[in-house]
């Protein structure tokens, strides 16, 4: 397979140093490039994340001296480094879109973390497993940013990746609605509880924009792509509660759902066993072998024991029974910071480099 060389946009934070990790033993990607604010520029990657690394593994010896780049003036330096770049900063909205246009329009493809461009209606928000045929609009795009190889992909919010996997294969049934309450890491606030004592024996039941994101954002997933732009689907509706609670990593869902046609329970628990996607046909890297697993035990999933189930990528579901007002309710868990950022990214990616989208240069 071909290599590609590879930038880390926001490399110093919570997200960015995920993806410095997941680079380390990358079949595909070459970490060759580490950007952040005028804050971190200049200084080694160790010096930038001495007093904040927040991951279970050390620093990859592969990033440790190299020079962290401005992310903003040095966009085209970087652009002429890399094949494509991961994105993952803390900025103002418009600050993130163009800075993100910037980069794609130097002729570098941006796979992008950050929430700013997905609703930008020739922009893909794909989950691999998911909707795969969003990619078909890159070259709409491409046309409208006037460029040859520069365009931006992004990933969904982190909390849909516990419940729309498991709704969507079951779409075929007629979902009239769903309920669903999240119950979210520290983590997908950027903050361990080192860095947030407030959490420790707490939960706060507001996250700033989350419910419009958990609502909207699996109608664009299962949206059509028409005349170069992605129009989103009708349906199901869904209403969403997110509270944040006192966990490291791994967001959990419970999930309420009905159907026009009510499939039975042994139907469902085996369209989630049999479901591949187009991640798992292609054997990318980084795709779990069974994206959807189903715990027959009651108290499972359990966030501290199965949100690293293979590599942090795979959805993991229990308790599905009978509900009193809606047909079925279920519980889903992902991992925020693998599935839900940084891994559904880097899973991402290899699917723009699989299906030819990214060219190593
Ligand atoms: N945490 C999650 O689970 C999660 C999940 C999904 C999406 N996201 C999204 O991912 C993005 C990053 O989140 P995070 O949790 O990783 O944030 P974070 O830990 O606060 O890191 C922010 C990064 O942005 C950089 N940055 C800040 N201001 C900048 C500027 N003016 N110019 C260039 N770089 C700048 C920082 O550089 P310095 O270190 O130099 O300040 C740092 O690298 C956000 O858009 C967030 O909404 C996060």
């Amino acid at each position: 397979m071909k290599q590609y060389k590879v930038g880390v946009i926001g490399g110093t934070g919570m997200v960015g140093q995920r993806f410095v990790t997941l680079m380390e033993h990358h079949p595909w990607f070459q970490l060759t490039a580490i950007a952040a604010s005028p804050r971190s520029a200049g200084k080694t990657y160790e010096e930038a994340v001495a007093s904040r690394w927040a991951m279970k593994t050390p620093i990859p010896e592969e990033a440790k001296s190299l020079v962290v780049l401005d992310a903003e003036a040095d966009v085209e330096k970087i652009a002429a480094m890399v094949d494509f770049v991961f994105c993952a900063v803390d900025m103002k909205k418009e600050e993130i879109r163009a800075l993100e246009e910037r980069y794609a329009k130097a002729e570098c493809p941006v796979v992008s973390n950050n929430s700013a461009h997905r609703w930008t209606d020739d922009v893909p928000m794909v989950v691999p497993e998911l909707n795969p045929e969003h990619l078909e609009v890159i070259p709409a795009q491409r046309q409208r940013l006037g460029t040859q190889r520069g365009f931006i992909a992004v990933k969904s919010n982190c909390s849909i990746q516990s419940y729309a996997p498991a709704l969507h294969p079951l779409l075929k049934f007629g979902i009239e609605k769903a309920l669903v309450c999240t119950y979210q890491a520290i983590s997908g606030a950027g903050k361990t509880f080192e860095r947030w004592p407030e959490m420790v024996d707490n939960l706060i039941p507001y996250i700033g924009g989350e419910e419009e994101k958990s609502e909207q954002e699996p109608l664009k997933v299962w949206g059509k792509v028409e005349n170069g732009k992605i129009v989103k689907a009708e349906g199901p509706a869904i209403t969403a509660q997110c509270l944040r609670v006192p966990v490291s990593d791994g967001h959990t869902a419970a999930v309420f759902v009905s159907f026009a046609n009510k499939p039975s329970e042994a139907e469902i628990k085996e369209i989630w066993a049999s479901f591949r996607g187009r991640a798992q046909e292609l054997d990318l890297p980084s795709a779990p072998k069974q994206f959807l697993h189903y715990f027959e035990e009651p108290d499972r999933p359990q966030a501290k024991l199965d949100r690293d189930l293979e590599g942090g990528m795979a959805i993991s579901l229990g308790r599905l029974r009978p509900d009193t007002q809606y047909d079925y309710k279920f519980v889903g868990l992902s991992h925020n910071t693998l599935r839900g950022a940084a891994g559904g990214a880097v899973l991402l990616a290899e699917l723009l480099c699989a299906e030819g989208y990214i060219e190593s240069k």
